[in-house]
Parts: C-alpha cells; sequence; structure tokens
C-alpha cells in the first residue's frame, strides 16, 4: 500500500541547497507541507518562495544544527506552522578533505557535531514525537530520514572523518528502524553517490582548495533531483535503505565481501591522484 502523502509534514535540514532543497521541491510536488532549515536565510527564503509559487506549502527556520535546541526549534516550528509533523530528514552536513594525522580536533569535533550528532538529535528528538501520535490511515506514525552516504560503507582515504560520520548514521538508523519497527515508526537512511550540489565546492573551500581525495568523477555525478525522487518514493513505500545507483550499491557489498580487494582498488585510486604523471 503506497501512503498518501498530502497534507503530512516534513521538515528538512540542509535545505537551502542540493538535494534538502530538491527534496523540499519533490516533497511539496507530492503535496507536504515543508519546513525547511538551514544557516542562510536569503537561500531558504528562495525555496518558499519557489515552492509556494507552484501551489505549494512551505515555511523555513533559520538554524544551525549544531546549536543546542535547534533541532527542537524545528520539530516546534512545524507543528507552529502546519499543526502536525510526520517526517523529518536530517540531511545537513559536509565533507572535509584531510589525512587522517592532519585533522585538528576542532575540525573533527566539527564535522561529528554537523553530520551525526545534530543528525542523532533531530532522529531522537522525531521518534519520541512520533511515538506520541497515532498512526494515520493504519500506516506509520512518522517517518525519519538521514542522508548519510555511499562512503558510509567504506573508510575513504583523506576523507576518513567524513566517511565515518556517515557510517554512524547508517548503523544508528539501521539500529533505531528495528527498534521501531513494531511501533510504527519508519527509519530509512539515504546513500547517494556523488551528487551535483555545492557539496564538493565547499569541501574544497574547506580544505584549502586542493583535491587530495578519490571523487566521483563529473561525468557520473548525478542530479539532486535523482536522490530526492527516490527519497518520495520511500515516504511513500518506506524501506530501510535508500539508493540509486545498483552499480555502485553492488561495488559496495563487493567491498565488504572482499575488504583487502577493496583495499587494494582505493590505494591504486589514490596513488594515481598522488602522482597524476606517473
Ligand atoms: N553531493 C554528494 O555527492 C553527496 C553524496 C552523498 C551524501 N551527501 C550528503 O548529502 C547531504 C546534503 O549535501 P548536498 O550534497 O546537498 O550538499 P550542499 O549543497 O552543500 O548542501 C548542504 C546543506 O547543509 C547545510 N548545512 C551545512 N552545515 C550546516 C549547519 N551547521 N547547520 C545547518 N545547515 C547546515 C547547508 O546550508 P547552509 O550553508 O545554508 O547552512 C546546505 O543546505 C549531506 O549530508 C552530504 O553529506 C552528498
Amino acid at each position: 500500500m503506497s501512503i498518501n502523502l498530502s497534507g503530512r509534514t516534513i521538515a528538512i535540514t540542509g535545505a537551502s541547497s542540493g538535494i534538502g532543497r530538491a527534496t523540499a521541491i519533490a516533497c511539496a510536488n507530492a503535496g507536504m507541507n515543508v519546513i525547511v532549515a538551514a544557516r542562510r536565510e536569503d537561500e531558504l527564503n528562495r525555496v518558499v518562495e519557489d515552492i509556494r509559487a507552484a501551489g505549494g506549502r512551505a515555511a523555513y527556520v533559520v538554524m544551525d544544527v549544531s546549536n543546542p535546541h535547534d533541532n527542537a526549534r524545528l520539530i516546534e516550528a512545524a507543528l507552529d506552522h502546519f499543526g502536525s509533523i510526520y517526517s523529518v530528514f536530517a540531511n545537513a552536513g559536509y565533507g572535509l578533505e584531510r589525512a587522517v594525522l592532519s585533522y585538528t580536533q576542532a575540525e573533527l569535533d566539527d564535522i561529528f557535531r554537523v553530520n551525526f550528532w545534530a543528525s542523532l538529535e533531530l532522529s531522537r528528538l522525531a521518534a519520541e514525537r512520533f511515538l506520541k501520535q497515532e498512526p494515520v490511515n493504519g500506516g506509520k506514525r512518522g517517518h525519519i530520514l538521514v542522508c548519510s552516504s555511499c562512503v558510509s560503507k567504506i573508510g575513504l582515504p583523506n576523507y576518513a572523518a567524513y566517511s565515518a560520520s556517515k557510517s554512524l548514521q547508517d548503523h544508528f538508523a539501521r539500529a533505531m528502524r528495528i527498534e521501531l519497527a513494531d511501533k510504527s515508526v519508519a527509519v530509512s537512511s539515504v546513500h547517494p553517490i556523488g551528487t551535483k550540489t555545492e557539496f564538493f565546492d565547499t569541501a574544497k573551500r574547506l580544505s584549502g582548495g586542493k583535491r587530495i581525495s578519490i571523487q566521483t568523477p563529473e561525468r557520473f555525478k548525478q542530479p539532486a533531483e535523482t536522490v530526492a525522487d527516490a527519497i518520495v518514493r520511500c515516504l511513500r513505500k518506506p524501506k530501510g535503505e535508500v539508493w540509486t545507483s545498483f552499480p555502485m550499491r553492488a561495488m559496495l557489498a563487493l567491498a565488504t565481501l572482499a575488504p583487502s580487494f577493496a583495499d587494494w582498488m582505493l590505494l591504486r585510486r589514490q596513488r594515481q591522484l598522488n602522482n597524476p604523471q606517473a
């Protein structure tokens, strides 16, 4: 049975650009009320205006996911604006290129705070809220989505903190999914492959402008809308993991089966990056 999303409310962090923005628009097109959140108010305002211009319902909250109380404020805002909340998408996140020995403690603290701790906080707050409400039309009480990544399944050289933060999201979502399965709360992790968003520009800026990590070649990157459409399908028919690339999923399954082979492939690719002339 497909869940009718019309009139249900979703709160989305990191919705001022990229995957969050595209998901907000796709959810609004599916009839959902949307609360978008991020730090840049002008971009949030633009998303809300675009949704309203297309006949949808949206509002925004300016927040930094790493601030204590901001995730709670987001849920309150959804209730204030639309009277109910059905879903959250913990999507805010960023990447940082560093060798493990080069991170400062402050950099490690920040990336785990934004990518992992904040998404866990929002997931737990949402779960507490959803458990207090009744399932709608015999369906779910609520649906929690976290934006992990395909790299959650491997330790990416020069991107270890990022891939580890995404792996933590994946593990917690998996455990929560089973813990809440019999309580009618759905929990899904989203595992995008390289996606055309501001993500890589931000990572480059934060990393000092030099690319040192293995990344998806530009020609293989997907549009953010591909991820957004897969998320709407998952909201309609809840499932555990959202993937948009079967070949990548198969490759990562192989990496789990044969970790030494996967490490060898990564080492080969990293050497090519380190010595492009060789
Ligand atoms: N692009 C990819 O290839 C890719 C692949 C796999 C997974 N992902 C994941 O997808 C998610 C979205 O990334 P994206 O690709 O759409 O990149 P993006 O365009 O850079 O979007 C990142 C969003 O996160 C927000 N954000 C960052 N730090 C924040 C903070 N402290 N508080 C509140 N909002 C914050 C940014 O908004 P403000 O700057 O306005 O705050 C922005 O809206 C991330 O979790 C990323 O790890 C991306």
